[in-house]
């Protein structure tokens, strides 16, 4: 199926922690779409299952070993899909520390918690971003997709060193679209609520879910699939006049 502009057919888009919660639900649904998808994440295991069983159901999906903080990594899995697939159209920076974080007071947080997940919350999309742009630029086109989180509208405490990651990636978002707008590059920020995967996580007790619940003008629990819309249309050549956004999704719960 074809939607003229809104079509993502034949893109190729690489998306980062695809292997489990939001970044698998965006796999499946770029390569319902009609993408060519590469699912990368640190959990080899992981996107190499889902790649498989997406495979099955005759979509196209391909799985990447990834670390993010690894130019190294990145480096040679750039020049691998330039090769495979004349590089990437659009780039999902989802990958981060998220569900394995503890909150905790910002003077108990150590020091190597805190560079660990800038490293991979903002240096991880920074090197993606450095690495898979010069084919866009090349090719006149591209699409760069920043998950952030709806937490930075809301300054949630003890959790410090996710919200300044975020938001330093909302701030890269719009520098970069600065560099990138005059070769026809956009890029986005999507800021989503707080998003059931059915992963378990410390972050969300019952009582914090309920009272960001409360919050939101749609109350009821935000999913995976309530990100698709919007992550479909800022990838698609109907979004191209819009960069350097940030997007909430998040039923209502803030207005930035
Ligand atoms: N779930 C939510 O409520 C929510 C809300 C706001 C924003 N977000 C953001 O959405 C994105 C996905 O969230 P989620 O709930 O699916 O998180 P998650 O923790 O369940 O999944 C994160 C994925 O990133 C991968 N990853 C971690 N470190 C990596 C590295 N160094 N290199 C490559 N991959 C790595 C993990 O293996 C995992 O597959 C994250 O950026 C998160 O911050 C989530």
């Amino acid at each position: 199926m074809d939607h003229g502009p809104m079509s993502l057919r034949d893109k190729a888009v690489l998306i980062t922690g695809g292997g489990q919660g939001i970044g698998s639900t965006l796999v499946e649904a770029f390569a319902q779409a009609g993408a060519r998808v590469v699912a990368a994440d640190i959990q080899e295991a992981a996107v190499s299952t889902l790649a498989d069983s997406l495979r099955e159901q005759g979509l196209r999906v391909n799985a990447a070993a990834l670390d993010v903080t690894d130019e190294g990594q990145i480096r040679a899995l750039s020049r691998s899909l330039r090769d495979s697939h004349g590089g990437v159209d659009v780039l999902v920076n989802n990958a981060a520390l998220f569900s394995t974080l503890t909150m905790q007071p910002f003077d108990e947080i150590e020091l190597d918690v805190w560079e660990r997940v800038l490293k991979v919350n903002l240096t991880g999309p920074f090197l993606c971003a450095k690495h898979f742009t010069p084919v866009m630029r090349e090719k006149g086109g591209g699409r760069v997709i920043n998950v952030a989180s709806g937490a930075v509208t809301l300054g949630r405490p003890n959790y410090l060193h996710y919200i300044a990651s975020k938001s330093g990636l909302v701030g890269m978002s719009r520098s970069m679209a600065r560099e990138l707008g005059p070769y026809g590059v956009t890029v986005n920020a999507v800021l989503p609520g707080s998003v059931d995967t059915g992963i378990q996580r410390e972050t969300v007790t019952p009582e914090a879910k309920s009272r960001i619940v409360a919050m939101q003008c749609i109350p009821r629990g935000q999913v995976p699939q309530d990100l698709v819309g919007v992550m479909l249309f800022l990838a698609s050549d109907s979004s191209a006049f819009i960069t350097g956004q940030s997007i909430t999704v998040d039923g209502g719960a803030t207005h930035s």
